[in-house]
């Protein structure tokens, strides 16, 4: 069939759909997938289907900064959905959309096609990022924005709190960050009464990591588990096999798993790309009678072409070319016929957590207490009570710099702002955004040198300002968020002036747009202008 013609038919088609055609949700009972109506087993035939997010860590640190929303670019869902439908797709994963987008159309014509959706919460700008980790007000509205939007389509399956964020040993207190985010986005739907979607994590398969990652994930209280378990993993390379590929031990693994668990990427491709051709012979492994008990299928990387040639197909415009890839998975997808059983029937068997990892030099994140919930609320009543606030201009590189600076000054002023994964200790206001954790802590320390007006200047960062006076629905407001992350330590003792930045899991204020937070250090310029005195 032509490409225009298949066009036509998928548009009259969505034409037709109105609101009544919907897809049948897809609902979770123990740890697998179900159609809600009728019971029967969901098993994902997915495809990867996003533009420029590269394999095996698209999102967390990319320094692209623009995207396109694949939900909201018409002509492309118009010209791939056919294609979709012909591989014989059932669902597609989305790694970035714009939550104030018009996502109406395509979801309408993957609705018609018969297609559901899973969807990453973040954007390459806006996502938790493994180096300096942070749960926050910014994040938080772009989260519960992208829930906001995709909520009202029942072929939306669910979201990814994030994509492999804790990738090596280095980054293992990350995730609790991500954690919390689970745990906030869960909230956020039941507390809109949205019918039920799931929050995931996509996970890397690093061999150092993978099984506390999976374990974290799956531990602790329930309210704070992720709903399904997506796993990028690139093992099976050619002709590998079951055993050999690793897969036979990643299935062993995941037998006890509580939830849903499934490939949210494969395909490796170091033995023919998208051109060349994959041969996909773990497709029938997948759906197989080894794996289809534990795992609920998979998303094959990905439907574009692109210069690290994992495409399927190769698109220009409105036009569509199928590469070698297109034709094999098409042919291994359709070969599969997973053995299922229907939700009625099933007594799920996995009711129990996994225990959460020890803590320690191999895993940083406590599970228990999370970072708390941001709330804005709660950074503009503390920002309401301030004499000494930051300057809102200060760029991210500035940000930084200074909060290297008043983190080391005497009486702990970031002792509210502070993080520590592995202690599970938060300051109430480490949620809110950098200039208000910034002007928290300058006014702690201005406060601390009894309003001394020479502390209250950081080199023109910051200025006095009269308090704008708490409204009175504050006092409850903050005597809640520091009940629960209590300010500890900001006592005017000096002996926690020379707390240093270690590599043990502190961080200090807000580096989200900074890059990385330097180190705290005393730099006798920054002393001398901007507090006009010597500290030695
Ligand atoms: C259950 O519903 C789904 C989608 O509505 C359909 O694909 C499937 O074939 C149905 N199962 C049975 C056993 O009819
Ligand atoms: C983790 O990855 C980062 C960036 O790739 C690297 O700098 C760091 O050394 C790695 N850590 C470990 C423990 O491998
Ligand atoms: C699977 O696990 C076993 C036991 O730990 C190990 O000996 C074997 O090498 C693993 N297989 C692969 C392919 O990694
Ligand atoms: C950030 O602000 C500082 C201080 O105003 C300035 O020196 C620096 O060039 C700025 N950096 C960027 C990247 O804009
Ligand atoms: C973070 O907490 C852990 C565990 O309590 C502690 O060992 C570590 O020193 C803390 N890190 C910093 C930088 O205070
Ligand atoms: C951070 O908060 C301050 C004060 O509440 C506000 O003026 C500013 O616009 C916020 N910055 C960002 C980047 O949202």
């Amino acid at each position: 069939m032509g490409k225009s013609l298949l066009s036509l038919l998928t548009a009259s088609a969505v034409l037709l759909t109105g609101a009544s055609a919907a897809l049948d949700p897809i609902v979770i009972k123990g740890s697998k997938f179900f159609y809600k109506t009728n019971g029967t087993q969901f098993f994902i035939k997915g495809v990867a289907y996003q533009q420029g997010i590269s394999a095996n860590g698209g999102g967390a640190t990319s320094s692209t900064t623009d995207y396109v929303d694949p939900l909201a670019d018409v002509a492309g869902c118009t010209r791939d959905v056919p294609y979709l439908k012909k591989l014989g797709a059932n669902t597609i994963r989305t790694y970035a959309i714009d939550p104030t987008a018009d996502h109406s159309q395509c979801m309408a014509l993957l609705d018609a096609a018969g297609i559901y959706v899973i969807s990453d919460l973040g954007e390459p700008d806006l996502s938790i990022n493994r180096e300096s980790p942070e749960w926050d007000t910014a994040l938080y509205a772009r989260y519960t924005g992208v829930v906001d939007s995709l909520a009202q389509y029942s072929n939306v399956i669910g979201f990814f709190a994030g994509n492999e964020v804790t990738n090596n040993l280095s980054y293992t207190g990350a995730s609790a960050f991500v954690k919390a985010a689970v745990r906030d986005t869960k909230a956020y739907i039941v507390s809109k009464g949205y019918r039920p979607m799931g929050v995931g994590y996509a996970a890397d398969d690093d061999a150092s990591v993978r099984a506390n990652v999976a374990a974290y994930f799956n531990c602790g209280d329930v309210s704070d588990q992720i709903d399904f378990w997506g796993y990028n993993i690139y093992e099976w390379c050619g002709d590998s096999n079951y055993v050999e590929s690793g897969y036979a031990n990643r299935t062993a693994e995941f037998t006890g798993y509580s939830v849903p668990a499934f490939f949210a990427e494969y395909g490796c491709n170091t033995q023919g790309g998208g051109a060349a051709g994959r041969k996909f012979t773990e497709v029938a492994a997948l759906y197989g009678p080894d794996m289809s008990p534990v795992f609920s299928g998979g998303f094959v990387y990905e439907y574009f072409e692109e210069t690290n040639d994992y495409g399927l197909a190769s698109v220009s415009g409105s036009s569509v070319s199928t590469l070698a890839d297109f034709g094999a998975w098409e042919t291994a997808i359709a070969a599969v016929s997973p053995s299922s059983v229907n939700a009625a029937s099933y007594s799920p068997t996995n009711t129990v957590g996994q225990a959460c990892p020890t803590l320690g030099p191999n895993w940083q994140a406590a599970s228990s207490p999370l970072p708390p919930t941001p709330n804005q609320a709660v950074c503009s009543c503390m920002m309401s009570t301030l004499s000494c606030v930051a300057s809102t201009s200060l760029n991210g590189t500035a940000i930084s710099q200074l909060f290297g600076e008043v983190c080391g000054y005497p009486g702990n002023p970031c002792a509210g702002v502070n993080r520590n994964a592995s202690a599970g200790s938060y300051g109430p206001y480490s949620m809110c955004n950098a200039t208000e954790q910034l002007s928290y802590a300058f006014n702690t320390y201005y406060k601390g040198q009894s309003s001394a007006a020479g502390a209250c200047n950081f080199g023109g960062a910051a200025s006095i300002v009269k308090a704008a006076g708490a409204a009175s629905s504050c006092s409850s407001v903050i005597a809640a968020a520091t009940a629960s992350n209590p300010v500890a330590g900001s006592t005017g003792s000096a002996a926690t002036s020379s707390k240093k930045n270690d590599a043990s899991g502190m961080t200090f204020g807000s580096s989200l747009l900074a890059g990385k937070v330097l180190a705290v250090g005393f730099t006798v310029t920054a002393i001398l202008s901007g507090m006009g005195m010597i500290l030695l």
